[in-house]
């Protein structure tokens, strides 16, 4: 029997890890594993892609792509408990192994995140634990940092606060505005989310005892990418 601090997601490299995503928006996110996924360098399968909008430009992108999707709507629902109840239940019928929190711009509900602990993920663009929350090209920028960058991290009932799986750093320059560290992040962004998601899927990672453990040993710090996109130790 498996412990409950333990959580692990099992994908030999030739079985495709059932996975849904949640998206808010855009879903450039969504869109590089949709890429990867065709290149056949993510052995992941597509049961669902779900948002809170139902005009999100990722949903249909992903109709466009024969995957199903839904969306439900916030003020449709008392609270955000009733409304993550009945989002992960549509999730877990999916028959998703993992969820992927790619630009889902929502907080979950801790007895959610509890029941999925070690099988879902998020993006955030900070160097976690730096820059919770909103607004962070803004804050590097404020606080005169030297890098910026976006990590990927098991979800926990913290705000962007479980624990991180791996880093993409970039240098900031003299003259980066908040839009321009957000466009040349967003790159790396991708290339974490896919590394990230292609090394679950693989069985290379998981979050054991409240870390995140890789190649069978906990991690003392978070991965990092490397040039060719792959994961490395820091
Ligand atoms: C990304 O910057 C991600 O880090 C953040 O929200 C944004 C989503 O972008 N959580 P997209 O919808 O994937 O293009």
């Amino acid at each position: 029997m498996i412990p409950a601090s333990e959580s692990r997601v099992p994908s030999p490299e030739s079985r495709q890890l059932p996975i849904a995503v949640l998206a808010s928006g855009r879903g450039s996110n969504l869109a590089a594993l949709l890429d990867a996924h065709a290149a056949g360098k993510l052995p992941v399968e597509f049961k669902l892609v779900a948002g809170d909008h139902a005009g999100a430009p990722a949903l249909r992108n992903a109709e466009a792509h024969g995957i199903p999707t839904f969306a439900l709507e916030p003020k449709s629902f008392a609270n955000r408990r009733e409304f993550d109840e009945a989002l992960f239940a549509n999730v877990a019928a999916s028959g998703a192994g993992l969820v992927v929190l790619a630009g889902f711009m929502r907080i979950i509900d801790p007895l959610v995140t509890a029941q999925w602990t070690g099988r879902m993920i998020n993006i955030h663009p900070s160097l976690l634990p730096k820059y919770r929350g909103l607004h962070t090209h803004r804050k590097v920028l404020r606080h005169g940092d030297a890098e910026h960058g976006a990590s990927v991290h098991f979800v926990s009932a913290e705000l962007d606060g479980g624990p991180v799986i791996a880093q993409a750093r970039i240098d900031v320059r003299a003259d980066d505005t908040e839009e321009s560290l957000a466009a040349r992040l967003l790159p790396f962004e991708h290339r974490l989310m896919v590394a990230c998601v292609a090394a679950i899927a693989r069985g290379m990672l998981c979050q054991r005892d409240g870390r995140t453990w890789f190649n069978g040993a906990p991690l003392a710090a978070p991965l990092k990418l490397d040039g060719d996109g792959r994961l490395a130790a820091a």
